[in-house]
C-alpha cells in the first residue's frame, strides 16, 4: 500500500477546511433530506417499486387507494407496522394480504412520521428521464444504490445565489443609472455596505437567524459524538434468511470465501449466487424450512433441479440489503483494518459465527467479547472510529516490528527526517493511530 508524506505532517488546510465547510452545508441541508428516499431505499425496495409492481404491489398513490377502497389512514398505517395486525382488524388490509403469497415484513420500529415520509416520497417520484446504470461494484450484488440529496440541495443553493446576486448586481445597475440621472452624481456602494445596511436594518431577526444556526450546529455536532447509536442491532430483513452460524459457524467457512475483497480493497463484497451455487448444487437442504430458502437460491441462479439439475439462464441476482451503512461522505477501507491494523472482523461486527443474518452489533457487546479493544461510543458513529483511533496501539507501538513493509517505511522516514515528531509520538511509548494522522477530518471525509 502506498504511503502518502501527509503519514508524516500533512496539515492539508484546504481539503480540512473544505471538510468544515462541507459540514456547514450539510447541516444545513440535511434538514431539508428527512428522508422518505432512504427510509424507502433501506426498508422497502428490496420488495416494492415506486411506480411498478414487483414482490410487492407498487406504492405510489397507495394512501389513496385504501381511502377509496373504504379501508381508514390508521389502518394502511398499522399495515406498514404490521400487516397481521391489521389484516385481523380490518377486512381491506386482509384482501391485500392475500395479494400475493410472500408476506412483507414488520416495521414496528418507523414512527408514523417515518411511514409519511415514505409515502410523500412514493406520491411525489417522478421517474428520471434516462435512468443511469447503477455504480458497478462488480462482483458485488450490490444494495439499492442511495443517492444523496445533499449535493442537489447544495448546487440549487448555489444556483439560487448566483441567480439573486445577478438579478441584485442589475437592479443596482438600474438604480444607480437613475440616480445618476436624477442626481448627476452615483454613490458607488459596494454589495458589503448593502448588506451591512440590511443587517443593521433586521437586527433582531438575523441575531436570532444566526443563533439557530450555531444551535443546530452545536446540536448536530454533538449528536455525530455522542450519537445514541441509531443504527444499534440494525438488521433489515433479506431475501434469503442466509445463516452466518450454520456456514461460518457450523461448517466453519471462511469470512473471506464470501466476502473476498476483504483483505485487497476498500469493501469486504457480498457474494454472488453463483458463489452459494458452489455448494448448494449438492446441498438442496433436509427440512422444508431450508428446501424453502435453498430454493430460491435456484431460482436466482436459474437452476433447475428436477433429474440431474440444469441451468435453464433465466436467472436474476439476489439484491442483499445492506446492513452497516455510512454516510457517502465518509472513507472507510477494510484493507486498511483488516491488513494494516491487524484488527479482526469480530473487533467490528461481532461473532458472526454465532449470528443469523448479519446486524450491527451494539459497542457494550463488541466490547464484551474477548479480545477486542473495550470502546464506548456507538457502533459505526464518528465517536467509535476515532474513539478506536485514540487508543489503538500499531505495530505494539513500535513502528519497526512489523514485517509488512507499511510501517517499517514509515519508521525509516521518521528516524530520517522527523526524529523529533517520532521522540514527541513516542514520549507515552506507544505509537497510536492518531498519532500517524488518525484523527485528520480528511482522512475520514471526502
Ligand atoms: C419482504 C418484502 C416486503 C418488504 C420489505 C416491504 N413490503 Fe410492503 N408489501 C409486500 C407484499 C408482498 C405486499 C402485498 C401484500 C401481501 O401479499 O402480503 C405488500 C403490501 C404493501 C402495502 C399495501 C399495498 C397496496 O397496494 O395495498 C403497503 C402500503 C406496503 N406494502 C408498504 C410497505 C412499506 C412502506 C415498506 C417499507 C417500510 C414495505 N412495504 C416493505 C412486501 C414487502
Ligand atoms: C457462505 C457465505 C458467507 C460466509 C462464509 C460469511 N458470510 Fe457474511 N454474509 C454473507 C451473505 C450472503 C450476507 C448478506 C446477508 C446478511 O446481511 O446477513 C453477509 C453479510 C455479512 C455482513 C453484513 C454486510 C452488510 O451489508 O453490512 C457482515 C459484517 C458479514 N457478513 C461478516 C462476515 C464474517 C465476519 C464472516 C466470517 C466469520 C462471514 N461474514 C462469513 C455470506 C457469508
Ligand atoms: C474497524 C472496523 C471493521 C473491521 C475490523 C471489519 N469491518 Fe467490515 N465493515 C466495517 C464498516 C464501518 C462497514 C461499512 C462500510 C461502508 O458502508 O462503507 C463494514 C462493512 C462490511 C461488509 C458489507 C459490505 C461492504 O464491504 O461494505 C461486509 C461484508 C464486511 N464489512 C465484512 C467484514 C469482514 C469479513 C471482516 C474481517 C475480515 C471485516 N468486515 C472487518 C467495519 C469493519
Ligand atoms: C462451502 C459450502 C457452502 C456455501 C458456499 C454456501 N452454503 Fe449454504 N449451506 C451449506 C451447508 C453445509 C448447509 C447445511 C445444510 C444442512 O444442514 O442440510 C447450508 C445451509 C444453508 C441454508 C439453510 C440453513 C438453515 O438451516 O436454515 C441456507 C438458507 C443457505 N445455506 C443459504 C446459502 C446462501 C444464500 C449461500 C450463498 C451466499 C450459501 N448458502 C453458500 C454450505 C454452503
Ligand atoms: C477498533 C479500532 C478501529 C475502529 C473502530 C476504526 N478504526 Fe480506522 N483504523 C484503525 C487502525 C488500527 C488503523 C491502521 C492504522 C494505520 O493506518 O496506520 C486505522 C486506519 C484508518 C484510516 C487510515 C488512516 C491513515 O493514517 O492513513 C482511516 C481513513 C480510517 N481508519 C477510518 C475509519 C473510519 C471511517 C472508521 C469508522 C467507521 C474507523 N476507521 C473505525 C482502527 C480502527
Ligand atoms: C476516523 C474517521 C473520522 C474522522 C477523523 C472524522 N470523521 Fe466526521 N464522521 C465520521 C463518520 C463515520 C461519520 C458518520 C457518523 C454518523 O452518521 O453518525 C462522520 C460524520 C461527520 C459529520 C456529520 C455529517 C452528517 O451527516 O450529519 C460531520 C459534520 C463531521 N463528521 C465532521 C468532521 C470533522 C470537522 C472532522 C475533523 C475534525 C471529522 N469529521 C473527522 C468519521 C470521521
Amino acid at each position: 500500500m502506498k504511503i502518502a508524506n501527509s503519514q508524516l505532517n500533512s496539515r492539508r488546510i484546504t481539503r480540512v477546511l473544505s471538510v468544515f465547510a462541507f459540514a456547514f452545508l450539510s447541516t444545513i441541508f440535511s434538514s431539508f433530506a428527512q428522508d422518505g428516499e432512504e427510509l424507502f431505499n433501506t426498508h422497502c425496495a428490496t420488495c416494492h417499486k415506486v411506480l411498478d409492481n414487483s414482490t410487492g404491489p407498487k406504492l405510489q398513490g397507495v394512501r389513496k387507494k385504501w381511502l377509496d377502497g373504504g379501508s381508514t389512514e390508521a389502518s394502511l398505517y398499522q399495515w406498514v407496522k404490521n400487516w397481521q395486525v391489521a389484516a385481523a382488524n380490518d377486512p381491506y388490509a386482509k384482501q391485500v394480504s392475500d395479494w400475493s403469497p410472500t408476506a412483507m415484513s414488520v416495521f414496528g420500529f418507523l414512527s408514523d412520521e417515518d411511514i409519511t415520509a415514505i409515502f410523500d416520497y412514493a406520491d411525489n417520484y417522478v421517474a428520471p428521464v434516462a435512468a443511469v446504470a447503477g455504480g458497478g461494484d462488480g462482483a458485488v450484488s450490490g444494495p439499492v444504490q442511495e443517492t444523496s440529496n445533499t449535493w442537489v440541495w447544495i448546487l440549487l443553493a448555489i444556483v439560487f445565489a448566483g441567480v439573486i446576486l445577478a438579478v441584485g448586481g442589475v437592479r443596482r445597475q438600474l438604480r444607480f443609472a437613475v440616480e445618476e440621472s436624477e442626481t448627476g452624481a452615483g454613490k458607488d456602494r459596494s454589495y458589503g455596505d448593502e448588506i451591512r445596511e440590511f443587517i443593521y436594518k433586521n437586527k433582531i431577526a438575523v441575531g436570532l437567524g444566526a443563533l439557530a444556526l450555531i444551535l443546530t450546529i452545536l446540536v448536530r455536532g454533538y449528536f455525530v459524538l455522542n450519537d445514541i447509536g441509531v443504527y444499534n442491532n440494525y438488521q433489515p430483513s433479506q431475501p434469503i434468511e442466509f445463516p452466518h452460524s450454520v456456514h461460518a459457524g457450523i461448517n466453519g467457512i471462511d469470512c473471506k470465501y464470501c466476502h473476498n475483497s476483504v483483505e485487497k480493497s476498500k469493501s469486504a463484497g457480498l457474494p454472488t449466487v453463483n458463489v452459494c451455487m458452489n455448494c448448494h448444487k449438492g446441498i438442496p437442504g433436509n427440512t422444508d424450512a431450508q428446501k424453502n430458502q435453498i430454493a430460491k437460491i435456484y431460482k436466482a441462479a436459474g437452476w433447475d433441479p428436477e433429474g440431474a439439475g440444469k441451468y435453464t439462464g433465466k436467472g436474476e441476482p439476489i439484491v442483499w440489503n445492506k446492513v452497516h451503512v455510512l454516510p457517502d461522505h465518509v472513507y472507510f477501507n477494510h484493507q486498511q483494518h483488516v491488513v494494516v491494523g491487524g484488527l479482526d472482523c469480530k473487533q467490528c461486527h461481532g461473532d458472526m459465527t454465532k449470528e443469523g443474518l448479519a446486524r450491527v452489533v451494539p459497542v457494550h457487546e463488541l466490547s464484551a467479547i474477548e479480545g477486542n479493544i473495550p470502546l464506548t461510543r456507538a457502533t459505526l458513529t464518528m465517536g467509535w472510529c476515532i474513539e478506536c483511533h485514540g487508543s489503538k496501539e500499531i505495530a505494539n507501538g513500535n513502528l519497526n516490528t512489523l514485517g509488512s513493509g507499511y510501517y517499517d517505511e514509515i519508521h525509516r522516514r521518521l528516524t530520517k527526517h522527523g526524529k523529533s515528531l517520532y521522540q514527541r509520538m513516542l514520549v507515552d511509548e506507544k505509537v497510536t493511530v492518531k498519532e500517524l494522522g488518525g484523527w485528520e477530518c480528511a482522512k475520514c471525509h471526502y
